[in-house]
C-alpha cells in the first residue's frame, strides 16, 4: 500500500476518533488535523494545523503543498458549504457528500421533498415561508385548523441543533415562531419553516457508509440529546451514546435497510447526485414502523466515538474505496463489542460555562480495563493547553469517555469506572447513559 498524507477537518471528539482511526491505518505518512485538539496532537504521526474550514482556497493550497491524498471532513458546515466539490475540482480525493447531496442535512425542506418523492417513511409535513409576523399568523392559523398538538416546527437550514421546536401547546408554537423571527442566528435558517407531525416512539440512529451505489452499515447507536438525566432540560450536541441499540432488532434493521437506506441511496442516484461518505439516518421507531426524523451528512458526535473503535477495517482503506466507488469489494469487520460513551461537560453547558479549569486523570482513566482487558478510551473535544502548558477545559463538551465490553452492561460499567478517574472543576455528566438499552435487555 502506498503512503497517504491525510487532512482531517474538525476539532471535536468525533474528529479525535476519526484521526485515531486514520493514525491506526497502515500506510499513513502524516495526518494533519485542522485545527485539531490537544488529544489529536498527542498521537504519533498527527500534526495540528491552523487552517480555516471556511477558506476553501487555503485548504486546496495546503493539500497541494503537503501531497494530501485524502481529506476527511468531520462536521456538517464545510460539507454543506461545498468543500468536497472544491476539492474534487482540484482532483483531491475527499471523503464526504457534495454540497447538493449534503442538502439532506442542510435543508429540511429538501429532505422532506426528497422523502416524499421516493416514498421514504417520515412524519407528514407542510412547508411555510416565515419572514414576517403575518407569515407567523398564517402558520398558527394553519396549525389550529389543519393539525393537532403536539406539533414540531423545524427551521429549514443548519441551526446547530437549535432549529427544532417540539411544541405541546399553542403558546409554545407562538414562542417558537417568535424566536425564529427574532433570533439573529435562526432568522436566516427559518425563512423556510417545516411544520411536521409529532412522532411517538424511541429514537435511534443508523450510520451508513456509502459510495453512492453500494452501502454498508457501520453501526446503530442511541444518542442522549438532553443535558440532564431522564432526558430532561435543554437539547445539547449529545451527552452520551451507546451501540448497538437493542431497540433496533435484526428484523427492524432489515426493514430500515429496505424501506429507508436503499431508497435514499437510489433516490440520490436518480437526482444525479450519488451520495458518498457517511449517511446518518435519525429514526423514530413508531408503532407503524421506523420513520426518518432527520438525515445528517456526517458522523454523529458522540455516536462516532462509540462506533469507530469497533470497526476493525483499515480506515484509510475504507475511505479510499468509498471515494473510488469500490465499496462493494469490502466487508466491514466489526469487533462485536458493545460500547458506551459518556460526555464530560462543563457545568452551564449548553448555555454559558467556565473555561480554563485544569483537567486531571486522563491517563488513569485510559488504564481502566474491562473484564476482557480492553482499555477505556478518552477522546478530547473542548480542551486546550494554557500558558503553563497544562491541559485545561476550553469548551462545553470537554471529553468523551468510551467503555467497551462483551455486553452493554459491561461497556456501561467500564465507561463509568473511567469517568470517575477524571477530574476538573465544574465537571458534569449524565449518569444514565444507555439506561433505556439496559432496561430493554432486562425485559427481553
Ligand atoms: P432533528 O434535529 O430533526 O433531529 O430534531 C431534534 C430532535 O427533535 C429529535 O432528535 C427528536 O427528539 C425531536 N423531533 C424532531 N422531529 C420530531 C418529530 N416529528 N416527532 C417527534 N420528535 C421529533
Ligand atoms: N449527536 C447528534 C449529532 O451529532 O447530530
Amino acid at each position: 500500500m502506498h503512503s497517504h498524507n491525510v487532512l482531517c477537518i474538525g476539532s471535536g471528539g468525533r474528529e479525535h476518533a476519526l484521526v485515531a482511526a486514520i493514525a491506526a491505518s497502515e500506510g499513513l505518512g502524516v495526518c494533519y488535523a485542522a485545527p485539531g485538539n490537544p488529544g489529536m496532537a498527542s498521537i504519533e504521526k498527527v500534526q495540528c494545523v491552523n487552517l480555516q474550514a471556511t477558506n476553501h482556497h487555503e485548504i486546496v493550497s495546503f493539500c497541494k503543498e503537503h501531497d494530501i491524498t485524502l481529506v476527511v471532513i468531520g462536521p456538517e458546515q464545510p460539507l454543506v458549504d461545498g468543500l468536497v466539490d472544491t476539492l474534487r475540482q482540484h482532483e483531491i480525493p475527499a471523503f464526504g457528500p457534495s454540497a447538493y447531496a449534503a442538502q439532506l442535512e442542510g435543508s429540511k425542506a429538501f429532505a422532506k421533498e426528497f422523502m416524499a418523492e421516493f416514498g421514504i417513511p417520515t412524519a407528514g409535513s407542510e412547508l411555510f415561508t416565515l419572514a414576517t409576523d403575518a407569515d407567523a399568523e398564517a402558520i398558527k392559523a394553519w396549525i389550529q385548523n389543519q393539525a393537532s398538538l403536539p406539533i414540531v416546527l423545524k427551521a429549514d437550514g443548519l441551526a446547530a441543533g437549535k432549529g427544532v421546536f417540539v411544541c405541546e401547546t399553542m403558546d409554545e408554537v407562538d414562542s417558537a415562531l417568535e424566536q425564529c423571527l427574532a433570533s439573529e442566528s435562526l432568522r436566516e435558517a427559518s425563512t423556510k419553516l417545516v411544520v411536521e407531525e409529532f412522532m411517538e416512539g424511541e429514537e435511534a440512529s443508523v450510520f451508513v457508509l456509502t459510495d453512492g451505489y453500494s452501502s454498508k452499515i457501520l453501526g446503530v447507536a442511541q444518542d442522549h440529546k438532553r443535558i440532564y438525566d431522564g432526558d430532561k432540560g435543554p437539547n445539547t450536541g449529545g451527552m452520551g451514546a451507546y451501540s448497538p441499540a437493542p431497540v433496533v432488532t435484526e428484523p427492524l434493521l432489515k426493514e430500515i435497510e429496505e424501506t429507508i437506506i436503499q431508497p435514499t441511496i437510489t433516490g440520490m442516484q436518480v437526482k444525479d447526485a450519488p451520495y458518498t461518505g457517511i449517511l446518518y439516518v435519525g429514526l423514530m421507531m413508531t408503532k407503524a414502523g421506523p420513520k426518518v426524523v432527520e438525515y445528517n451528512c456526517r458522523f454523529g458526535d458522540p455516536e462516532c466515538q462509540c462506533i469507530l473503535p469497533c470497526i476493525q477495517n483499515d480506515f484509510i482503506h475504507l475511505c479510499e474505496v468509498t471515494v473510488q466507488q469500490e465499496l462493494d469489494q469490502v466487508d466491514i469487520s466489526h469487533s462485536g463489542a458493545s460500547t458506551c460513551c459518556v460526555v464530560l461537560a462543563s457545568e452551564g453547558y449548553p448555555a454559558s460555562y467556565p473555561k480554563g479549569m485544569k483537567i486531571q486523570g486522563i491517563e488513569d482513566a485510559e488504564s481502566v480495563l474491562n473484564v476482557d482487558g480492553d482499555k477505556a478510551i478518552v477522546y478530547h473535544a473542548g480542551t486546550a493547553f494554557n500558558e503553563d502548558g497544562a491541559l485545561v477545559t476550553n469548551g462545553g463538551r470537554v471529553l468523551t469517555v468510551v467503555g467497551q465490553g462483551s455486553s452493554l452492561q459491561e461497556a456501561v460499567r467500564h465507561a463509568y469506572l473511567a469517568v470517575e478517574k477524571i477530574d476538573f472543576e465544574h465537571k458534569t455528566f449524565r449518569k444514565d447513559i444507555a439506561q433505556k438499552g439496559l432496561n430493554r435487555l432486562q425485559e427481553q
